[in-house]
């Protein structure tokens, strides 16, 4: 063997090595994580994402849903639709029960801040609602907390920020691995037990 093949199959075996000790010794190669791994994608095109809002959302609501129709995405609109004052936790609730119930994979929840409508859906064990700012929130919000619905503050951030925020969201993979462990905690009761 000349010294150029002997050196291509010494790389290999050490590639070789390291990638299957890395299976070994990485606990997101675990069964659990490749559970985790396999749910990375929350929504696909085609699927559904409910969307809501209480009066004070209602125009972002509208220019959201046109952006996710445009990224291939069915878009379940559960109000409100008029500009007269409502309860956001009503909009809260109604898409985290769209998302429990199987109706939609996702969810897009919108008040004036955004604090008061992600309360709501965060009721259920269920839901991982996160208030995101920007594009650094949106995607931490995908990588390490596996959220599956994004609650937006319409009187908190421009509309082109939302926009923004709304893409990055639906585009980020959840990382699994080592996040997967407090992932799973967030749905624990007050007892720390499983619902
Ligand atoms: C409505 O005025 C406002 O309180 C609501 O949109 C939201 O900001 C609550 O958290």
């Amino acid at each position: 063997m000349d010294s150029t093949a002997s050196g291509w199959l010494a790389r290999s075996v050490c590639m070789w090595y390291a990638l299957t000790w890395r299976r070994v010794a990485d606990p997101s190669h675990s069964p659990v994580a490749q559970y985790a791994m396999s749910d990375s994608t929350l929504v696909t095109p085609g699927e559904k994402i409910a969307i809501a809002c209480d009066h004070a959302g209602l125009d972002l609501k509208s220019a959201l849903k046109d952006d996710l129709c445009e990224m291939g995405f069915a878009v379940l609109d559960l109000g409100v639709n008029l500009p007269e004052s409502v309860d956001y936790p009503d909009f809260g609730r109604a898409v985290a029960e769209a998302i429990c119930n199987g109706e939609a994979r996702a969810g897009v929840a919108i008040c004036g801040t955004g604090i008061g409508i992600s309360i709501a859906a965060n009721r259920y064990p269920e839901i991982r609602a996160a208030l995101v700012h920007d594009a650094f929130t949106a995607r931490l919000a995908r990588e390490h907390n596996n959220a599956n619905v994004i609650a937006l503050g319409a009187r908190a951030i421009g509309i082109e920020v939302a926009r923004d925020c709304i893409r990055i969201f639906f585009e980020t993979l959840y990382l699994g691995g080592r996040h997967q462990r407090r992932v799973r905690k967030l749905s624990l009761d007050s007892n720390g037990q499983e619902f």
